[in-house]
């Protein structure tokens, strides 16, 4: 059973500055809700029950916003407007199931989730990067009943252009299970086009075991002095872990780019 997500959320967001100098870009809105409520909604509505957040002390602004009981009972006393006590009941709902962990210093997602160890119970769970939006189909749910079918990790993919497999982490696929499912034999972190195995990348949704955590405490720093979840999937991978790579069906939003979070605003309106 996948009950637990975990959510990587102490990154710097470089690519959104000036906007993340002094707030955090999962709680920027996207059609006039925050991108990290979309997140949410996915978890909750694939079954999970309780969702660990990573963020650091520069990005406490994440807590607050599902902390500020104070503020709404007020408003809510002084003016009995049922939109914001509807909003109230919604960040309710969202903070039981919120747990928070901290990661103070940008170490790369293979740290961030490694701070998660002592708080996961079962043997698999679910990592969504919130960047990456997928909308109209619940990617999750497909991948927890895949997961459940293959009784193995499971990563979102989809077919990215040739000139920008540097973004992504790129696999290659040994077997096909069907259309949309098929068994990865590697993965690479941000390779350049030469040494890419292929055009298809992994998008931030990973069904992971617990067994990741022995090989994250030992591994190295990768490309760009950082620890990527990545090159540890590659380590299980090697060590003949099943992986089952999903083609997801739903539309895909990159708000993680300045260029992409625009295009996403403009796109989620027309949904
Ligand atoms: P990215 O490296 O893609 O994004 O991390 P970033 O660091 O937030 O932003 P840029 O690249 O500077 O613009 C992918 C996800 O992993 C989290 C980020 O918050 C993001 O959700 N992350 C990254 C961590 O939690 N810790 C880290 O050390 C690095």
């Amino acid at each position: 059973m996948i009950k637990q997500a975990i959510i990587p959320l102490a990154g710097l967001g470089t690519r959104l500055l000036p906007l993340t100098s002094v707030f955090a870009k999962e709680l920027l809105p996207i059609n006039g809700k925050p991108g990290i409520e979309y997140i949410l909604d996915e978890c909750i509505d694939a079954g999970v029950t309780e969702i660990i957040f990573i963020i650091s002390k520069k990005k406490e602004i994440i807590k607050k916003y599902f902390y500020n009981d104070n503020f709404y009972k007020s408003i809510i006393k002084k003016k009995k407007d049922p939109r914001i006590i509807n909003e109230y009941k919604k960040i309710l709902k969202y903070k039981k199931k919120i747990k928070f962990v901290y990661q103070n210093k940008p170490l790369g997602t293979g740290d961030a989730v490694l701070k998660t160890k002592k708080f996961i119970k079962n043997r698999y769970f679910l990592m969504l990067l919130p960047d990456d939006l997928i909308m109209k189909k619940n990617c999750s749910k497909d991948m927890i009943k895949l997961h459940k079918k293959y009784k193995a990790s499971v990563m979102a993919s989809m077919t990215v252009k040739k000139n920008n497999v540097n973004r992504w982490g790129i696999y290659s696929i040994s077997k096909k299970i069907d259309k949309k499912n098929f068994i990865i034999s590697d993965v690479i972190e941000k390779p350049n086009t030469r040494e890419a195995p292929s055009n298809n990348a992994v998008i931030g949704r990973y069904i992971l075991s617990k067994d990741i955590f022995k090989i994250l405490k030992k591994q190295k720093k990768g490309k760009g002095g950082e620890i990527h979840i990545t090159d540890s999937i590659r380590t299980m991978i090697n060590n003949k872990f099943l992986f089952v790579g999903h083609k997801f069906s739903g539309k895909y939003l990159d708000c993680g780019s300045m260029d992409g979070y625009i295009k996403s605003t403009l796109e989620i309106a027309k949904l």
